[in-house]
């Protein structure tokens, strides 16, 4: 079934950058990680540890390159707002919202990961009313949806180490917040978020104007089809997964001695996992 962006509110773009492409973004961002690069906090709150990058330069021309066809996808003229990639853990998942006023159209991307299995597609879920959508997604594949609008959400990443995913925010030239929300309030695309010299100031107000939290319109933190297996706490699963504090939970949080004591850390980081 294909999806309408206007009626819909999203519409799914299957393969739409060739595999070399998308296994080169991959491998570059894996690089990074391995050297411990990351530029943003990832709204800690939001998916505690998961691994961030805010206006990467690679991704930031992305969202140049990509904005003709975004703009023909959704017959409408964007400006381009900013990028942001994510790399999820094994557990984490992206609870239900809706995001800030800077991604009102927005696309995200997979871009592969390490599973469990071969077969292991881990699905993004976007409301489709009465129901709603789950798109498994592929390194390639993606979704442009309206991002002030529709909710969507992943379950828990039960079954891989890791899922990357990209996504490229756009403003609709037509909006009243688009001036402001050009280049997510920065002078250009390219440079990180800016904090401090009223930048912070123009995305919370717009995010205030619209009745969302600053990062994202958080509706709960369960989606519409969790089963069982989504909703256990993550105690359920550690005592028989050894290896949860991986190298990534030594990056966080330094060394430590067993499974306890990083769940403790876990908890004092604010994680609601
Ligand atoms: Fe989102």
């Amino acid at each position: 079934m294909t999806y309408d962006f206007d009626k819909d509110g999203f519409m799914i773009v299957d393969g739409f950058l060739p595999r070399a492409m998308v296994d080169t973004i991959s491998r570059y961002f894996q690089m990074k990680k391995r050297m411990g690069d990351f530029n943003s906090s990832g709204s800690p709150g939001f998916i505690p540890g998961a691994q961030t990058w805010y206006g990467d330069c690679l991704t930031e021309a992305l969202l140049i390159t990509m904005h003709p066809a975004i703009e023909e996808f959704t017959n409408k003229k964007l400006y381009p707002a900013y990028s942001f990639c994510r790399n999820y853990l094994r557990y984490q998942k992206l609870p239900v919202h809706t995001d800030r006023p800077s991604c009102e159209v927005s696309l995200t991307m997979c871009l592969g990961g390490t599973y469990d299995s071969d077969d292991f597609v881990w699905p993004i879920c976007i409301e489709h009313p009465p129901e709603h959508v789950k798109h498994f997604q592929k390194p390639g594949d993606m979704i442009v949806y309206k991002g002030t609008e529709m909710k969507h959400w992943r379950p828990r990443l039960l079954h891989g180490e890791n899922h990357l995913q990209m996504h490229l925010h756009y403003v609709d030239v037509e909006s009243s917040w688009a001036e402001d929300l050009k280049f997510d309030a920065r002078t250009s695309l390219g440079i990180p978020e800016v904090a401090g010299d009223g930048h912070e100031e123009v995305k919370l107000k717009w995010a205030e104007f619209m009745g969302w939290g600053y990062n994202a319109g958080i509706v709960n933190d369960k989606g519409t089809d969790w089963t069982d297996e989504d909703t256990k706490s993550l105690d359920d699963y550690i005592p028989d997964n050894p290896g949860l504090p991986d190298l990534e939970m030594v990056a966080r949080f330094g060394p430590a001695d067993d499974v306890e004591e990083y769940r403790t850390k876990l908890q004092n980081y604010g994680s609601t996992i």
